[in-house]
């Protein structure tokens, strides 16, 4: 078991890079099936879940080269075959596969999609896409059987009953070579749809609307090959924006699409965070007194689900008392008892988190819990007097590219070690 440890109270100054979004890249990967020659995906963060997927796609046959930020992905020879739990039970964007292979194979058999645990994360919503087009699904062992008649899937009417970022790009992964027009409704807007989109088109799909509410998406027969660069990570970078103000004295964050952040930046400068915003980076001066907000989580382009827990130390260090509500995941609460053990006056009642400010963090040994609370504690644990030990980090490892080294960086007394 790997652990972070930090010795907190250092200023953090200096620049620090975002990398390329997790959350398009686990879905860019899979799509590359689609194509009929090479996919070269550029700006590709050093995550976990990339070198997971990229297991996948190479247990399935396809060849890919990973060399720095670069991945060239071959999926000529991709065969269909059942994709194992074990490896499709890492994470949860592992469910792109379904979408993959049933667009390029008109059939497949996938293992359950894994991740975070953030309370219930079902899957109904990619599954009624599917049958929408025609697929007969069923749930066999482990794994998730996707048949067609004809290995062939056809355009479908679908309106999504929840805003779902994975569905929304589950369905457009398996629409653009269906036959005929899919239009999905009450789709999610996520930057990262966006994203996705993009390297389709590029690839000679025929999608429009992406970043709104319906998309429509005109099947082709084929796709070809492209080169895409991954857009910048919204969460990272919101989560050092925060660090920034919690515990730097002058941070540059550089890569970073302000255009993404608007609702996030608008509640850092409601607590009075000093911000310069550039074209693409934002520089977070250090802070003086700064006011407790309440924050609401809500589909994009609302407060992101993904940046309450990050932004939690940076709250409980503010005048006053707030409340945070996620509206998305009821059960994303886990990192509350780990930074009430750091001294924090915080609480959770259901998805009712309620703290009050200013508190004064004293370094402990605390656990993540799940990729954005393990983000919490490190940012808690570069605020808190003394060391604090951060265990189960491998959550962390899955989406912060090159944390120790960007926070050594900045200055921060932060290590990482193998129990
Ligand atoms: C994506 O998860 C992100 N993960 C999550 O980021 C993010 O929190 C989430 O979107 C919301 O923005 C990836 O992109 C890999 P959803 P996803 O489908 O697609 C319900 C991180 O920290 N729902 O938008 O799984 C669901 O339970 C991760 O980087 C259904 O009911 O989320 C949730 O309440 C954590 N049925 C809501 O919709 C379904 O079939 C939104 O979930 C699908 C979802």
């Amino acid at each position: 078991m790997k652990k972070i440890i930090i010795n907190g109270g250092k200023p953090l100054k200096g620049e620090v890079s975002v990398s390329g979004a997790k959350n398009s890249v686990v879905a860019l990967i899979p799509a590359a099936i689609l194509a009929d020659d090479v996919v070269v995906l550029d700006g590709v963060p050093n995550i976990s879940d990339v070198d997971s997927l990229v297991d996948i796609m190479e247990t399935m046959g396809a060849k890919v080269v990973h060399s720095g930020e670069t991945l060239e992905i071959d999926p000529r020879s991709v065969q269909n075959i059942p994709v194992p739990y074990d490896k499709i039970s890492r994470l949860r964007a592992s469910y792109y596969f379904y979408g993959s292979l049933l667009g390029r194979f008109g059939q497949a058999v996938v293992g359950l999609p894994g991740g975070c645990d953030l309370g219930p994360r079902p899957i109904d919503l990619h599954l009624k896409a599917f049958e929408a087009m025609g697929a007969d699904v069923s749930y066999e062992g482990e794994s998730m059987h996707l048949t067609t008649p004809h290995q062939t899937i056809y355009g479908a009417h679908i309106y999504m009953d929840t805003v779902s970022v994975g569905a929304t790009i589950n369905t457009m992964i398996a629409a653009v070579k269906a036959q005929g027009r899919t239009v999905i409704e009450n789709a999610a807007r996520e930057p990262e749809i966006i994203d996705v989109a993009t390297l389709l088109n590029n690839m000679g799909a025929r999608i429009r609307g992406a970043g709104t509410d319906v998309i429509t998406v005109d099947g082709v027969e084929k796709l070809h090959g492209t080169r895409h660069q991954v857009i910048p990570d919204r969460i990272e970078a919101g989560t050092y924006i925060a660090l920034a103000a919690a515990a730097g004295e002058g941070v540059h964050i550089k890569n970073v699409l302000y255009e993404h952040l608007e609702s996030y930046i608008a509640k850092l400068e409601e607590m009075g965070v000093r911000m310069t915003i550039e074209e693409d980076a934002i520089y977070v001066e250090k802070q003086s007194s700064l006011r407790a907000v309440s924050v609401k989580t809500s589909p994009y382009p609302g407060f992101a689900t993904d940046l309450q827990q990050p932004l939690t130390p940076l709250l409980i260090s503010a005048e006053g008392q707030g409340t945070i509500v996620d509206t998305i995941y009821e059960k994303r609460i886990n990192h509350v008892p780990e930074l009430a053990k750091m001294g924090a006056a915080i609480s959770a009642d259901k998805n009712r988190i309620t703290y009050q400010g200013p508190s004064h963090l004293r370094g402990r040994a605390v656990k993540a819990t799940d990729l954005r609370a393990g983000a919490a504690l490190v940012i808690a644990g570069l605020m808190a007097d003394g060391q604090t030990q951060i265990s189960n980090v491998e959550f962390i490892l899955r989406g912060y590219s090159n944390i120790i080294e960007k926070l050594s960086a900045l200055g921060a007394d932060i290590h990482l070690v193998t129990d």
